[in-house]
Parts: structure tokens; C-alpha cells; sequence
């Protein structure tokens, strides 16, 4: 039955994950995928989530479906850590939300709604480049997509003219995908006077502003910090769809837990809208898994689990900065490449946009086994204090 259905190639960032996992030499590295590693290499589970699961094992709790939008009291304390306590929508009780399956559930439940209250012909601008998901996730609901300039190659910093003339020739009433802090792939950010400029234009054009949140935290160790961009545009009253994940913050990448919100106008508006997303995700996957949510809630709700997590994320985001800063040092002193490298410590979040080319990632993979996805972004996280001077090495080898 299947004999017409041809072979298809290897995810861009998974196909990475399972080709390092075939590599059997001592010395590789996998900097592909952005998950947190600690400083021997190891995945880490947070002590925080360890204490929560502690507590909800002792509960005995039964294993009922959830709601088909989840839990309310993860729900609730996912939009208060997003747009914050004081935020008015938030205190009006106007804001739409459903725990979704991590970053990209919440991406697609919020594609499809918008295919479907604001027609298959809407087109989403999305930064070039951005995630390689984005797109497919939003081709696969139906909508179309356009490029905004984003990335100034030579300065390898962000490309603030080209973003703004772009976005200004859009059409009015567009949806902009917005990365809300840890742009993914670029590691490059706006400052807070450019998020101005862009929220200027999106409120003159009368956009959707579509943020993907998924490292909040992990920018600069400080949520709020990070909720920077989505605050200013929420609290000037533009239309808001957000796109929340815990994968990396909490560290919870299997449990698949993630919100999707929709800000509204007023509570009745919240109601109607809230409606429809359950009438979109019961077919989808008619309700979300419950234990990254029970992980999550306790770990918002409890003090103490709460005071613990911001410590544990602030020393992941700090150990990120750290190899930063020492990879860039080996390749300017030890290996006196002459090269600007200052983009490894400007850029933030989890990942660095080297500026490798094509060619020289395959030379680190063949030559050096080390692994990067093949538009020359490196997981920082991937780093180590026993590692890093090897992949300074490696890298000033194949940009000489
Ligand atoms: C990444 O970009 O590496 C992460 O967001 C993981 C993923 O699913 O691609």
C-alpha cells in the first residue's frame, strides 16, 4: 500500500541528536539539540522537580482525564509567571489558556485557531531564520508564511533597519511571530529600546502579536527580565496569542508541558474564545498529559519549591554565561584565532549562532565528532568546563 510513499530526510535538529548517538568515538560532542546538560555532560533533572514528584507520588492521586484545556491551577500559575501579577488581563480575568504539549502543542493549538477564525489565507511573518519547527508547525495548519529580516550576517547582531522596513511593508492586521527572549537559532535579542520600535509598528499596523516563549529564565536567569517583550506589548493593550513552554526552564523536555493564551478584550470574550479551544484540541489530542502539569503547579505553587527553582534555573542560565565566556577566551588566547568571536558572549539564551558554514559543520562532524545543526548553531548548553577547550580547538581548526 505504501510503495509511492518516498523516504523522508532526517529532522534538522533531531536527525543531529540520533546521528551523534551512532558516533561511537570517546571524544564527541553533541551540541545540537537545546537541552540542558550540567557540567559533566549529564542531562539534569532539577532538585525542585524531584521534590515535587516526591510529594505528588505520596498523594496517591488517581489517574482521571484532566480537563480538556488541563489543569486550572497550572494553568493559572503559568499566565501569572508569564505576564505577571500585575498585569491587568490578567487580574481581569480575561485571559484565555490551555495547558498544550509543551512549546510546540501550544504552537499548534494556536495555528489552528488562528486558520480557523482568521482564514487559511493568513499569512504569519515569522524573523529569518527562525526555529525550523515554526514553520512546519504552521505550514502543517494550514497557514502561510513570510520572512522579516532579523539576522545582520556580517556583525552576526540583530538587523533592526531590514526587521522594521519589513514588518512595515506588511499588510495591516498580519500576525507577528515574536520570539519573546533566547531568539532560537540567532541567540540575538532587541534591546528593550528596539521591542519599542517594533511594538510601534505592530500597533499602528494592527498586528497579532504571536510570542513564543520557551526559555523564559534562561536569557538572564531572571523571569521577569525576560518577560520584558511580552509585558510591553500586553501592557500597551496589543492583541496577544502566547505560546509557553517548561521544557527548559523547569527542565521537564518529556513530561511535554506547555500553555497557550489568548488575551482578550473581556470576560465574556475569554469565554467564547476558550470555548472554541476546546472544540480545537479535543480532536487533536482530546486533553493534555497530566503529570508535567502536577510537577509544574507545585513547583509554582509552593513556596519553598518556588524559592528553589528560581535558584536552580538562575545557576543553569549562569552556567551557560560561564562557557561563553571561556570558549571565546580559548579561541582568542590560547588559539589566538583571529577571528572576531565577541558573538559568543553578546548573544544569549542557550544557543550561539557561530557562523559556521554548511561545509565547516560537516568538518567538525567527520573530522572532530562534533555535532551542530547545519546552519552553524551550537547548544551552549552542550559545553563543559572538561570539553570546551577541545571545541575551541576544533573550531579554530576549520575557520583558519
Ligand atoms: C531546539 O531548538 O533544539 C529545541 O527547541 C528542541 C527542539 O525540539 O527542536
Amino acid at each position: 500500500a505504501w510503495a509511492n510513499v518516498p523516504m523522508g530526510p532526517p529532522d534538522p535538529i533531531l536527525g543531529v541528536v540520533e546521528a551523534f548517538k551512532k558516533d561511537t568515538s570517546d571524544i564527541k560532542v553533541n551540541l545540537s539539540v537545546g537541552a540542558y546538560r550540567d557540567d559533566s555532560g549529564k542531562p539534569r533533572v532539577l532538585d525542585c522537580v524531584r521534590k515535587a514528584e516526591d510529594f505528588i507520588i505520596s498523594q496517591r492521586l488517581d489517574k482521571e482525564y484532566i480537563p480538556i484545556i488541563g489543569l486550572d491551577s497550572f494553568n493559572q500559575a503559568a499566565i501569572k509567571f508569564a505576564y505577571g501579577e500585575n498585569s491587568a488581563p490578567l487580574k481581569e480575568n480575561r485571559i484565555a489558556v490551555a495547558q498544550s504539549l509543551s512549546g510546540t502543542g501550544s504552537l499548534r493549538v494556536a495555528a489552528s485557531y488562528i486558520q480557523r477564525f482568521m482564514g487559511s489565507n493568513t499569512t504569519i511573518l515569522v524573523p529569518k531564520p527562525t526555529w525550523g519547527n515554526h514553520l512546519s508547525v504552521f505550514h502543517d495548519a494550514g497557514l502561510k508564511t513570510t520572512d522579516y529580516r532579523y539576522l545582520n550576517k556580517s556583525t552576526n547582531s540583530l538587523d533592526i533597519q531590514g526587521f522594521l522596513s519589513d514588518i512595515e511593508a506588511a499588510p495591516n492586521g498580519s500576525v507577528i511571530l515574536l520570539h519573546g527572549c533566547a531568539h532560537n537559532p540567532t541567540g540575538v535579542d532587541p534591546s528593550p529600546e528596539q521591542w519599542k520600535q517594533i511594538m510601534e509598528v505592530s500597533q499602528r499596523k494592527k498586528f497579532v502579536n504571536f510570542f513564543d516563549v520557551a526559555y523564559q529564565g534562561f536569557a538572564s536567569g531572571d523571569p521577569h527580565k525576560d518577560a520584558y517583550s511580552l509585558r510591553l506589548f500586553t501592557d500597551n493593550n496589543l492583541p496577544i496569542i502566547l505560546a509557553q513552554s517548561f521544557a527548559k526552564n523547569m527542565g521537564l523536555y518529556g513530561e511535554r508541558i506547555g500553555a497557550v493564551s489568548i488575551v482578550c478584550n473581556d470576560v465574556e470574550e475569554k469565554n467564547r474564545v476558550l470555548s472554541q479551544m476546546k472544540i480545537l484540541i479535543r480532536p487533536l489530542y482530546s486533553s493534555p498529559p497530566i503529570s508535567g502539569a502536577r510537577i509544574a503547579e507545585r513547583i509554582f505553587n509552593d513556596p519553598s519549591l518556588n524559592k528553589e527553582w528560581l535558584t536552580e534555573l538562575k545557576g543553569m542560565a549562569d552556567r551557560i554565561i560561564e562557557m561563553r565566556s571561556l570558549l571565546k577566551s580559548h579561541l582568542v588566547n590560547d588559539f589566538n584565532s583571529k577571528l572576531n568571536w565577541d558573538h559568543i558572549t553578546s548573544q544569549i539564551g542557550m544557543f550561539c549562532f557561530t557562523g559556521m558554514t554548511p561545509e565547516q559543520v560537516v568538518r567538525l562532524r567527520d573530522e572532530f565528532h562534533i555535532y551542530l545543526t547545519s546552519n552553524g548553531r551550537i547548544s551552549v548548553a552542550g559545553v563543559n568546563s572538561k570539553n570546551v577547550r577541545y571545541i575551541a580547538e576544533s573550531f579554530h581548526k576549520v575557520t583558519q
